[in-house]
C-alpha cells in the first residue's frame, strides 16, 4: 500500500523520503489515444509525478448538465500504467491559459468567494468530479499524491473562508492525501492564497532561490515545492511567438533540485487549445491592460513539443533529472508524419446558407443579448435590427465588440470592428438600412480580476446618439457542423464553409496550414480543432493522427475574412518568431 506524507519537514512515500518529480499534463489538451506515448515521454525525461489539471466548465458545460467526466480517472489509470504518480487539481479556479480559467461562462463573473451562491455551484461540481476518483485514486493506494486547493488564489483574493470551505470539502468528499495551496513567491500572494495547515507550494520561471526564501519566510517548516517551474511560454494573437532558452531553463531546474526542493514542471507537454477552449490575457500588470487572445497551440516551448517530440530542453532536462532517479527508461519513438501536401476545397457553402441548417431558432429582442444569456458558451452570433426612416445617414458605433464583428449595411460589408483596436470604423447607414453584425468570440480572461466577461454586442449600436433598438439574433455554435450540405466548387465568398477531403493510407500526424486564407475554425472529420488567424504567430495547426481515419478524411474549414485557395500539410510546425 502506497502512503504519500508530509513529516518533519520532508515529503515520504511509504514512510522513506521522496522527491517528487512531476510534470504537467492536461488530459483536455491531448487526446486519450495519445496519453500513453506522452506519459511514456514525461517518464524517460525523468520525472516520477504527472500533473493535471481538472476544468470545470469542460465538465459542466449548462448548470447541472454533466459529462466527460470519465476523463479524469481513465488518465491517472493510463498515468498509473506507466508507472507514474499524479497530483490533481481540481480548480475551480485553474487560470491554465483555459477559457474563463476553467470557470464556466454560466457563472458570469460571479467572485471566487464565500459567496453562498457560488459555493452551491463549486460544491455541485466537486460532488460530481471527485467520487469517482476518490474512490479509486485519491485514497491512500492510489497513485494520486496530493490534491490542489483552488489556484494561485493569492493573485485574486483574500477570502480565506473560501479556502477553508473547498479544503474542507475535499476532505469531507474523501480526499485523505495531503492538500495544498500554490501562489506565487511573494508576501501578496502567500498572505491571499495560504490557510494554516495546508501545505504551501509556490510557481515561478526563475530565481529559485528567492522564490524559496519567500516561501520559507512564511513556512519555516514546509518542504519546499515548486509546484510550476514555467520552462516555456505560451503566445497570444497578433503577439510575438515566446520561448524559454533549453540551456537557461535546464540551469533553473538544476538549482530548484540543488536546493532540496520538488518541483512541477509547467508543462512538461503543452499538447494543443482545443476547438474554442483557449483563454485570454490582460497585458501588463493593470487590472484592465489590452485583452489579448490566446492562440490555439499550447506548445510551450515545452521539454515535449505539441506532436509529442523530444526537443533540446528534453534532453537537457533529463540529464539534470537522472541525477536525481535511478530507473531512467528509454525514450519512446516518436509517432510519424503524413508526408507533405497540398490539398484543395472541393465545395463550399455560404454561412448564411449554412446558418438555416445550423443556427438555433431566431429570438428576438429589443437590446442585442450576450452569448451567455443566449446559452452560447462560443461561436457566432448575427444581430439584425433596422435604422427607421426616412433620415438622414449617420454613423453607427458598436460601444463594445466582444470580440470581432462583421457590420453589413444592406446586405454588404461596411466594416470589421475588433476589440481594442485603436481605430474603429464607423460605416454609415440612412433611414430604412438593414444593419447586421456577426459577432465572433474569442477566448475570455482567464487571470486577474476581470474574470467572467461577457461576449457578444455589449452596449448596443448607436445611429449617431441613438441606441437602435429591436433586434432579430441567430446563436451559431460551432461544436457540430456535420448538417451541412455542401455546393461543388470552391468560388465560395467568404464568410462561407469550404469542404477539403483528405485520403490517407495509414493516419499520421500532420501540421496543417492555411496560407492566404484570413481568420477561422477547422473541423477535422467533424472535431473542431480550433482557430487560425493570418495575424499569427502560430501558422500551422497541429492535426493528431488519431483524428485522422484510412480513407477519405473530411477538413471542413470556416473563413470570415479572406479566400485562399490552398491548403497545406506540412512535416514542421510553423508557430511563428
Ligand atoms: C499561473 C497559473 C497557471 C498558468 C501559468 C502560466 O501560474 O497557475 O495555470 O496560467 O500561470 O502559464
Amino acid at each position: 500500500m502506497r502512503v504519500f506524507s508530509i513529516d518533519d519537514g520532508s515529503f515520504r512515500l511509504d514512510g522513506a523520503e521522496f522527491r517528487v518529480l512531476s510534470g504537467a499534463l492536461h488530459y483536455f489538451r491531448v487526446h486519450p489515444e495519445q496519453w500513453g506515448h506522452r506519459l511514456a515521454m514525461l517518464r524517460a525525461m525523468g520525472l516520477n509525478t504527472v500533473e493535471t489539471y481538472v476544468p470545470w466548465n469542460l465538465h459542466e458545460p449548462s448548470p447541472g448538465e454533466f459529462r466527460r467526466l470519465e476523463e479524469l480517472g481513465a488518465f491517472l489509470d493510463a498515468a498509473a500504467a506507466e508507472g507514474l504518480l499524479a497530483i490533481v487539481r481540481p480548480g475551480p479556479y485553474i487560470c491554465a491559459e483555459w477559457d474563463n480559467g476553467g470557470l464556466p461562462a454560466w457563472l458570469t463573473g460571479r467572485p471566487r468567494t464565500s459567496d453562498p451562491e457560488y459555493l452551491a455551484h463549486v460544491d455541485r461540481y466537486l460532488d460530481q468530479v471527485l467520487p469517482p476518483v476518490t474512490e479509486r485514486q485519491i485514497t491512500r493506494g492510489g497513485n494520486v499524491i496530493m490534491v490542489q486547493v483552488e489556484n494561485e488564489y493569492g493573485s485574486y483574493g483574500t477570502d480565506h473562508a473560501y479556502l477553508r470551505h473547498l479544503a474542507d470539502g475535499l476532505v469531507a468528499r474523501g480526499v485523505e492525501v495531503p492538500l495544498f495551496t500554490s501562489d506565487g513567491a511573494a508576501d501578496h500572494y502567500l498572505t491571499g492564497g495560504t490557510i494554516p495547515g495546508v501545505l504551501a507550494t509556490v510557481n515561478f520561471g526563475s530565481e529559485p532561490e528567492q522564490a524559496f526564501a519567500a516561501l520559507r519566510a512564511h513556512r519555516p517548516d514546509d518542504p519546499l515545492f515548486c509546484m510550476e517551474f514555467w520552462c516555456g511560454w505560451f503566445d497570444h494573437w497578433g503577439q510575438q511567438h515566446v520561448t524559454r532558452d533549453p540551456r537557461d531553463a535546464a540551469d533553473t531546474l538544476e538549482r530548484i533540485l540543488a536546493a532540496g526542493a520538488s518541483v512541477n514542471i509547467y508543462m512538461a507537454h503543452g499538447g494543443s487549445n482545443p476547438g474554442t477552449r483557449a483563454g485570454a490575457n490582460r497585458a501588463g500588470d493593470q487590472p484592465d491592460g489590452a485583452w489579448r487572445p490566446t492562440v490555439t497551440s499550447y506548445d510551450y516551448d515545452a521539454p515535449i513539443d505539441e506532436r509529442g517530440a523530444p526537443t533540446e530542453k528534453f534532453w537537457l532536462f533529463r540529464e539534470v533529472l537522472s541525477r536525481y532517479t535511478e530507473d531512467l527508461p528509454d525514450v519512446p519513438e516518436t509517432p510519424p508524419l503524413l508526408p507533405p501536401a497540398t490539398l484543395h476545397p472541393a465545395g463550399t457553402v455560404p454561412l448564411r446558407q449554412a446558418m438555416d441548417v445550423l443556427a438555433r431558432p431566431e429570438v428576438v429582442s429589443p437590446v442585442p443579448p450576450t452569448f451567455e444569456e443566449l446559452g452560447l458558451e462560443h461561436g457566432l452570433v448575427l444581430y439584425r435590427t433596422t435604422v427607421p426612416g426616412p433620415r438622414e445617414p449617420h454613423p453607427l458605433t458598436l460601444r463594445e465588440v466582444r470580440d470581432r464583428a462583421h457590420v453589413y449595411v444592406d446586405g454588404r460589408l461596411a466594416a470589421v470592428v475588433e476589440r481594442d483596436a485603436d481605430d474603429r470604423p464607423q460605416p454609415v447607414a440612412g433611414g430604412f438600412a438593414t444593419v447586421e453584425v456577426l459577432v465572433e468570440s474569442m477566448g475570455r480572461t482567464n487571470y486577474g480580476p476581470l474574470l467572467g466577461e461577457r461576449k457578444g454586442l455589449l452596449g448596443g449600436v448607436l445611429h449617431r446618439l441613438q441606441y437602435l433598438h429591436g433586434y432579430a439574433v441567430r446563436a451559431l455554435p460551432l461544436e457540430d457542423v456535420s448538417g451541412l450540405t455542401f455546393e461543388p466548387g470552391t468560388a465560395g465568398e467568404p464568410p462561407a464553409f469550404f469542404l477539403t477531403t483528405l485520403e490517407v493510407a495509414e493516419p499520421a500526424d500532420t501540421f496543417l496550414a492555411l496560407p492566404g486564407w484570413g481568420k477561422g475554425y477547422v473541423w477535422i472529420n467533424g472535431v473542431l480543432l480550433g482557430r487560425y488567424w493570418d495575424r499569427g504567430p502560430q501558422r500551422t495547426l497541429y492535426v493528431p493522427a488519431p483524428l485522422l481515419r484510412a480513407g477519405t478524411n473530411e477538413i471542413v474549414h470556416l473563413e470570415l475574412d479572406r479566400a485562399g485557395s490552398a491548403l497545406e500539410l506540412r512535416e514542421t510546425p510553423d508557430l511563428g518568431t
